[in-house]
């Protein structure tokens, strides 16, 4: 179906409210959180009203329903990532995804290809969000293995320039991520997924900016585990994806244990299922999880390439426009050349919070701040920025509206 805007706003309930005494909706936060169509609303809402029971366990109808509603949501996030089924599992957001594997790597005893010692390495970016910072530093105090990171050229690029320094033979794990969420840059994986595994170490890809707005195929990135959240693709929030090869998954020992997720106990011991299961203990995020399905669907409905098609016209569009702002300075990729469409900036002295809530004043929702990435934030020498992120339901008059605001702000801030 041709892409646009105007019909995919309609599937979007929550455009048809208005903001700050009857002003338009301009939602440019979606790196934040995307909102939600109205067929993800109602498959949990169905899921709730029509089939819910605990999946896996039950002996009736509805857990039979409900275990069909679940696994046909992780079959449809399996297709939607160009994965096996049983390599997908659900977790509660990106963020225990990412801790998943850097907890599960620690509970890995000697001998296992997963435990680290002082002799190990870890390497992660200044690039990074928290969830795929703070995870790997634990891992690296608790263990003795050494911390070591890429950094970021001034345009907010991954400087790749000693990959072979970076990434060496004592290398274990690379977790790294593939879209800025604060510069919107889209780093390039080859050299660093080459490297990596040169040296047997496994890539982690932290995937939440990228899997909701571009097609990402794991049978083509030649990476180990992938984690994205429901929450920033068109989902519901408390789900996320863990994806993993699933000969590292089998070898991979459980984060959190308990129900579900056991092949037999005893009173002092207990073996465990195969995945995806064994990383699935307890009763799941069961309507979350048929929600994200629905999201899937509808994310493959309107087709990734012409989503990205869409972002990079609008990031053309938006780029042009903010860079003709006196005072304003883009962090980050100026040009659209391997980008995403988040827009990081600064407008002269105005502080961000301050610029923040005047556009919100005039319909506009940004986020604001260091966008949980402070060393990225340091390393790009400001404090704080505002940063508008674009997507699906975005368009061109969003983007005017947002060029307008920043213009007035500076007279209204002038004035002080
Ligand atoms: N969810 C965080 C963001 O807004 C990391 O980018």
């Amino acid at each position: 179906m041709p892409f646009s805007v105007a019909d995919i706003r309609k599937d979007f309930p929550i455009f048809e409210r208005t903001i700050r005494d009857g002003k338009r909706l301009v939602y440019l936060d979606s790196g934040a959180t995307s909102q939600k169509p109205w067929t993800v609303i109602n498959a949990e809402s169905d899921f709730y009203s029509k089939h819910n029971a605990a999946v896996h366990r039950g002996a009736h109808q509805l857990a039979e329903e409900a275990t069909d509603a679940y696994e046909g949501a992780r079959a449809k996030v399996a297709t939607f990532i160009g994965a096996q089924v049983d390599e997908v599992i659900f977790t509660k957001s990106a963020t225990e995804s990412l801790n998943l594997v850097a907890y599960a790597m620690g509970n890995a005893h000697q001998g296992n290809r997963f435990a680290l010692t002082s002799a190990d390495e870890i390497v992660v970016s200044e690039m990074e969000h928290h969830a795929n910072l703070v995870p790997w530093q634990e891992l690296a105090k608790r263990t003795g293995a050494k911390l070591s990171w890429f950094t970021v050229t001034e345009e907010g690029r991954l400087d790749l320039s000693g990959v072979n320094e970076v990434i060496t033979e004592r290398t274990k794990v690379v977790a790294i991520t593939h879209q800025s969420n604060v510069l919107g840059t889209i780093n390039p994986l080859d050299a660093i997924t080459k490297r990596a595994h040169e040296v047997g170490a496994v890539v982690v890809l932290d995937a939440c900016q990228s899997v909701p707005h571009m097609p990402v195929d794991v049978s083509e990135l030649n990476v180990d585990f992938l984690a994205f959240s429901g929450h920033k693709a068109v989902g519901p929030t408390g789900v996320g994806i863990l994806w993993g090869r699933s000969e590292l998954l089998a070898q991979l020992p459980p984060f959190l244990t308990g129900g579900s997720m056991v092949s037999s106990v005893t009173m002092t011991d207990a073996t465990w299922a195969p995945a995806p299961q064994k990383f699935e203990a307890g009763v799941p995020n069961m309507a979350q999880a048929v929600g994200l399905g629905a999201a899937c669907d509808y994310l493959s409905t309107v087709g990734m390439q012409n989503i990205r098609n869409h972002e990079i016209s609008l990031t053309d569009y938006a780029l042009d426009k903010l860079s003709a702002i006196s005072g304003i300075k883009i962090i980050g990729p100026t040009t659209n050349v391997s980008r995403g469409s988040t827009i990081s900036f600064t407008l002269k002295e105005i502080h961000p919070h301050d610029l923040g809530q005047y556009l919100d004043s005039q319909g506009i929702a940004v986020r604001t701040g260091h966008h949980c990435a402070w060393p990225l934030a340091k390393s790009m020498k400001v404090q704080s920025t505002t940063r508008a992120s674009f997507y699906l339901y975005n368009d061109e008059r969003d983007v005017d509206a947002l060029f307008e605001a920043v213009v007035n702000a500076q007279k209204y801030f002038g004035r002080f």
